[in-house]
């Protein structure tokens, strides 16, 4: 097979490095790049004049330029089931789960029904420039096929896997301590590894688990070399007082998770809002990671996560939308409410860091930066097309901008799916907005 070569040109952007500990050297800039693909993965990257001096004047080549290039987004936390109920109006967790969330996901049954928002829920990523996503299925075995099967379409980077929920719940959600193991395993042998899917053991959170059911997703977790783990913590303070009570010998709510195997590299706790600092260095030296989930912990009302201390002791942060308590799938909006979260706790985002955290941040949470994240030679070549002109006030706003920080700021602030001019998956166009 001759292999597959293609170049595309605009102004690239990506990162090398964490900017928050290699400063400007973290980030690298083309205001007129190419970046040259072979076979859905990144060959080279590099200045176009130099480049196109030198490439195959034959090669094809898509031209992006006005237009800005990134890797794409990493979407640490999401709930595929929850598209339903996005924009639920006036609860806070605990009654939002009952109230909306656990009726929504109780259609899952029905896996037409699944087939049809798995669907809807992969386009919309891609309309948005998210390329890899960790996200929630439901109960229902059926829902992780469904998910699978259109990620696998659509050859996007997917980790997700069935619910694990045996008490707490309402009776067509429940699964069995061993039946969620039996099924979990069977899904394990199926779908990690295809293509880009990889799975996650998805105990949904401490509340909703038998201390039978968190042992045997412990199982499952080790028994699994490269599985992920996915749940939530210390999301809302009813929640943590709930968890207390049922598991009084643990000394945290984290430490739940701990005392059951969950932490680890791969596992993913979404929110990690209510932790203290024993809490903080637990994860950081088993390499668990956080999803920080602004728009949904404003939305819940659940609080203000700590990015500044979680950095401080290095943990792996990654972005989460957390859709449907998160109001946006776009990882643009999600930058411009976790700016706001950090004011509101007198931290600032920086621009940079900001757009490493929606890209290499969230590929290096999930142990994927030897994949994805950035453009370095051999990198699965995903990576969104922005379009700094893609509204009258953004055309305006960045008519005005000075530097390419402030550029990026405007971006996250102001940009949405709007602002997503295409997607490409491992090279290919997924998304081209109309026009
Ligand atoms: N905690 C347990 N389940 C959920 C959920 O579906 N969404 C959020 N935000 N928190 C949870
Ligand atoms: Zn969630």
């Amino acid at each position: 097979n001759t292999p597959q070569l293609h170049a595309v040109r605009g102004e690239i952007l990506h990162f090398i490095a964490n900017p928050a500990s290699a400063g400007e050297s973290a980030l690298e800039h083309f205001a007129d790049g190419v970046l040259v693909l072979r076979d859905g993965h990144v060959a080279e990257l590099g200045p176009a004049p130099e480049l196109l001096a030198r490439l195959p004047a034959e090669l094809p080549l898509t031209d992006y330029r006005g237009k800005l290039i990134l890797p794409g987004f990493v979407d640490t936390h999401i709930h595929y089931a929850q598209t339903d109920i996005i924009a639920s109006h006036g609860e806070q967790l605990l009654a939002w789960l009952e109230k909306y969330t656990f009726p929504a996901e109780a259609r899952f049954a029905d896996p037409a029904h699944a087939r049809n928002v798995a669907s809807f829920f992969c386009d919309e990523l891609l309309r948005n420039g998210t390329t890899t996503a960790l996200a929630f299925a439901t109960v229902h075995a059926a829902s992780v096929d469904a998910l699978f099967e259109a990620a696998l379409e659509r050859r996007m980077r997917m980790i997700s896997g069935k619910v694990l929920m045996d008490r707490h719940c309402p009776d067509f959600l429940r699964d069995t301590a061993t039946g969620g193991y039996a099924e979990s395993k069977a899904l394990i042998e199926r779908w990690h590894g295809r293509d880009r899917l990889q799975y996650a053991v998805t105990p949904r959170f401490a509340a909703t688990s038998s201390p039978e059911q968190m042992t045997l997703a412990g199982r499952l977790y080790a028994e699994h070399p490269g599985i992920y783990l996915q749940s939530h913590v210390a999301e809302n303070q009813g929640e943590v007082a709930w968890v207390a009570g049922l598991y009084p010998e643990a000394r945290s709510y984290l430490d739940v998770y701990d005392r059951y195997g969950q932490l680890g590299m791969r596992s993913v706790y979404a929110h990690c809002i209510w932790l203290d600092d024993t809490d903080r260095r637990r994860m950081a030296e088993t390499g668990a990671a956080i999803s920080f989930c602004p728009t949904s912990n404003l939305f819940l009302g659940s609080g203000l996560f700590d990015l500044g201390r979680a950095n401080e002791l290095g943990l792996r942060v990654g972005l989460g939308t957390d859709v449907g308590a998160g109001t946006s799938f776009s990882m643009l909006q999600t930058l411009n409410e976790a700016y706001k979260v950090l004011q509101l706790k007198g931290q600032k985002l920086p621009a940079a860091s900001a757009f490493h955290l929606a890209t290499l941040g969230g590929a290096h949470s999930l142990y994927l930066d030897d994949r994805v994240g950035n453009f370095l030679p051999g990198k699965e070549a995903d990576f969104v097309v922005l379009d700094p002109q893609a509204t009258p006030l953004l055309a305006r706003r960045m008519a005005c901008a000075q530097t390419l920080d402030e550029r990026l700021f405007v971006l996250m602030m102001l940009g949405d799916d709007r602002a997503v001019a295409a997607t490409h998956v491992m090279g290919e166009a997924r998304w081209q907005r109309p026009g």
